[in-house]
């Protein structure tokens, strides 16, 4: 059986990239898979959460899911936090993991920067909670954007050392990451070689999904670019990130391949380009955030939909976590 699981975390604003790269497409394959989708609050401390804003930014996340035409009812939506069973293969696998596996993920070395000693050990141990999130409900799909791709090489390092360790084959599937669309890595509008982040300090660099349509136009018109004009083809835009970013954006939005956005506008300027796309991202996303603040106006609306959600959650998750604790050795389970 196929089943995707994938996760948000809600540490502030959802930007075009946490669109792009992931809601999207999880819209778009919920009519062939079995989905779960997480707002994972677990990951989100982390670094430092207030705890206000982590719950304001918790229900912004799930409305977003909702909006954007996640089907809560068919699908699973919840906070992983409500689902303990996360927290307790976490631990398992903290004992599985090698340090050596997780001294070479990326994502720490940036997050962490140069104050490393200062790190938070959860920040450290963050891919085996992620493993534990995909692996508790033996999910064999995971839609994310580019960026998770190491994590989820790391989950199924896990789940093989797993099934060698305990002698237990094909116990838990190889999860495989599903990587789709052209806009797997949406990069900062002022800086093409740094991707689309809630934590870049400049608000110039992202699209957040709560941006009216004048801070759209702003921004894309204020978008980084160079003094040349538009490529005629894909291979004039080797060298120019920036450029490509905006195009891939274009064509992500527009549903259309990147070689016809290329063709579209050849040799243009940027001007009328960036009009387009701004008036083209504010179409795509003014009706989702409409529905978002729709549904913001009714938190009791959205903490009903992740209680369910966890509850079916929970249910997926009890008998396979009975099956790992014993084939731990765990008594008494
Ligand atoms: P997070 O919260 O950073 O991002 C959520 C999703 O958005 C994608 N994404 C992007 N895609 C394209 N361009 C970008 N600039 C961009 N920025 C973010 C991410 O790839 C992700 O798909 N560790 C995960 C959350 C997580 C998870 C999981 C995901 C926890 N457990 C289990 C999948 C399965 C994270 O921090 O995503």
């Amino acid at each position: 059986m196929s089943r995707i699981f994938s996760g948000i975390q809600p540490t502030g604003n959802l930007h075009l990239g946490n669109y792009l790269g992931a809601v999207r497409n999880w819209v778009k394959l919920q009519d062939d898979f079995e989905c779960i989708f997480c707002v994972v609050d677990m990951h989100a401390i982390t670094q430092w959460q207030d705890p206000a804003a982590l719950t304001a930014s918790t229900r912004e996340v799930a409305a977003a899911m909702i909006a954007s035409g996640v089907d809560a009812k068919k699908h699973i939506i919840f906070n992983q936090s409500q689902v303990a069973a996360h927290a307790e293969l976490a631990w398992i696998f903290n004992c599985v993991a090698r340090l050596g596996w997780l001294n070479r993920m990326t994502q720490f070395k940036d997050k962490a920067g140069k104050n490393r000693e200062n790190a938070s050990v959860g920040l450290y141990a963050y891919p085996n909670l992620m493993a534990a999130d995909i692996l508790l409900y033996r999910a064999t799909h995971v839609p994310v954007g580019e960026d998770q791709k190491q994590h989820l090489e790391l989950a199924r390092d896990i789940a093989a050392k797993f099934n060698h360790d305990f002698g237990v084959e094909d116990f838990f599937p190889q999860p495989e990451p599903l990587i789709l669309g052209t806009a797997t890595r949406v990069m900062s509008l002022k800086d093409g070689t740094k991707k689309m982040s809630k934590s870049d300090p400049s608000a110039l660099s992202r699209i957040n999904m709560t941006d009216d349509a004048d801070a759209i136009a702003k921004k894309i018109r204020e978008a980084k670019t160079d003094p040349e004009a538009l490529p005629e083809d894909a291979k004039a835009m080797e060298g120019r990130p920036e450029v490509a970013n905006l195009l891939g954006i274009y064509a992500a939005l527009s549903d259309t391949s990147l070689d016809d956005v290329i063709a579209q506008f050849a040799g243009q300027g940027f001007g009328a380009f960036k009009k387009d796309l701004a008036d083209l991202a504010v179409a795509k996303l003014g009706p989702i955030q409409d529905e978002m603040r729709r549904l913001m106006d009714d938190t009791a609306h959205i903490d009903a939909v992740l209680k369910d959600g966890a509850q079916r959650a929970r249910s997926i998750a009890a008998p396979i976590m009975t099956e790992i604790k014993q084939t731990v050795g765990f008594l008494n389970v």
